[in-house]
Order: structure tokens, then C-alpha cells, then sequence
């Protein structure tokens, strides 16, 4: 079995958090294991708790026509959430369930080890970029240790907010070219603070 297949087999039988206990099934990701680009979003909701499957719903099917305009497929990227439970009622992670949660994510890095890391959002965009306002950075990279950091709104607000769907669009496509350029992205400090939670 595969480092990550093993990983995800932990991760399925954590229980840290109180909603460990209502979730139908554990959303670990999903993706290539050598994926160059990982994506992160924020926390499973209902389609993804019923299939244990990351986007899978509304917001997952928009991610996948992102993908198709760069033309990737998700199964060439990897696909993970800052936590890997629904919390109930779709409500906002809380902060210690992120904490909790954040050493699996962690642990996937490590063990994918992507060139690029896309957040998907205010949540995962607060771990990688702390202290910024989403509406300013979207769009931009930052490289450190070598890993590319870019930060995205959520496919999910593109989708509800008209004007922010021509920003995910136009910001998707500029990923390939940070791949490719990757080398010529100059390395930054790490924040400070790196989370807010
Ligand atoms: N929204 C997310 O942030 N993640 C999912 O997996 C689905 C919707």
C-alpha cells in the first residue's frame, strides 16, 4: 500500500473532534500521489461526507471545469481540505478542529511533496498567507522552501458571487505559468505567524 493510501487509512480513524461522530465518512483527499499541484479547500459538506470524496458537489463539478481550462483532470492534482470531517450543518471549521486536523495536512505535503500549493479560500489561504485579506492576494504567488504558495477564492463563493467568478477564472489560468516559472519566483521569508488558528 501506498505511503499516502496508509496515511489516508489514519487519517479515517481519527477521532479528535466531536464531529468525528456524525460524519458519514471521513474526506481524506484525493488525487495523484507525485502531483505537482496540490489544492486545498476548506471542509467536506454534504456530497463529500456521503461519498468521502473531496468537491464532489456543486462547488467540486465548477473545480473541475477550472482544471479542464488549464486542462488538467483532478486525478493529475492532488485535492485535500484543512479538515477532513463535515462540521455539521456546513458551519465554519472552528479553530481547534483546524488545529487538530492540520497535522494530517501536514503529513500529506510531506508525503506528496507538491511544487505548488493553491488555496481554495479564507481558510487554508489564513495557514500559508497569515494575516492577508483574501481580495488582495488572490492571484499572487509566493515561494518559499521552495513550494510555490497561491492563493484563490473558493470555487463555492465564485459560484453564489457572479463578480468573483471572472477573478477564480482568470487566476486559474495563471497557474500553469507559475509551474513553468516556478525557478524564476523569488524565495520570501516565512511569515511570522504562520496561522491565524
Ligand atoms: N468545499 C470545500 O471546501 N471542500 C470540499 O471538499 C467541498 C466543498
Amino acid at each position: 500500500m501506498s505511503a499516502l493510501s496508509e496515511l489516508n487509512k489514519e487519517i479515517a480513524l481519527c477521532q479528535q473532534c466531536e464531529i468525528a461522530k456524525y460524519r458519514n465518512r471521513v474526506v481524506p483527499g484525493e488525487g495523484a500521489e507525485d502531483a505537482d499541484i496540490m489544492f486545498i479547500g476548506e471542509a467536506p459538506g454534504w456530497h463529500e461526507d456521503q461519498q468521502g470524496r473531496p468537491f464532489v458537489g456543486p462547488a467540486g463539478k465548477y473545480l473541475d471545469e477550472l482544471l479542464a481550462s488549464i486542462s488538467l483532470r483532478r486525478e493529475q492534482v492532488y485535492i485535500a481540505n484543512v479538515i477532513k470531517c463535515r462540521p455539521q450543518g456546513n458551519r465554519d471549521p472552528l479553530p481547534t478542529e483546524i488545529q487538530n486536523c492540520r497535522q494530517w495536512l501536514q503529513r500529506q505535503i510531506e508525503t506528496i511533496q507538491p511544487k505548488m500549493i493553491v488555496t481554495l479560500g479564507r481558510y487554508s489561504m489564513a495557514m500559508y498567507f497569515p494575516g492577508k485579506s483574501i481580495s488582495k492576494i488572490h492571484g499572487t504567488a509566493q515561494k518559499r522552501d521552495d513550494v510555490v504558495y497561491y492563493a484563490m477564492y473558493h470555487p463555492a463563493a465564485a459560484l453564489h458571487q457572479q463578480s468573483l467568478r471572472q477573478a477564480i477564472e482568470e487566476d486559474m489560468l495563471k497557474i500553469p505559468t507559475l509551474l513553468t516559472q516556478a525557478e524564476t519566483i523569488k524565495e520570501e521569508p516565512e511569515p511570522e505567524q504562520l496561522s491565524m488558528f
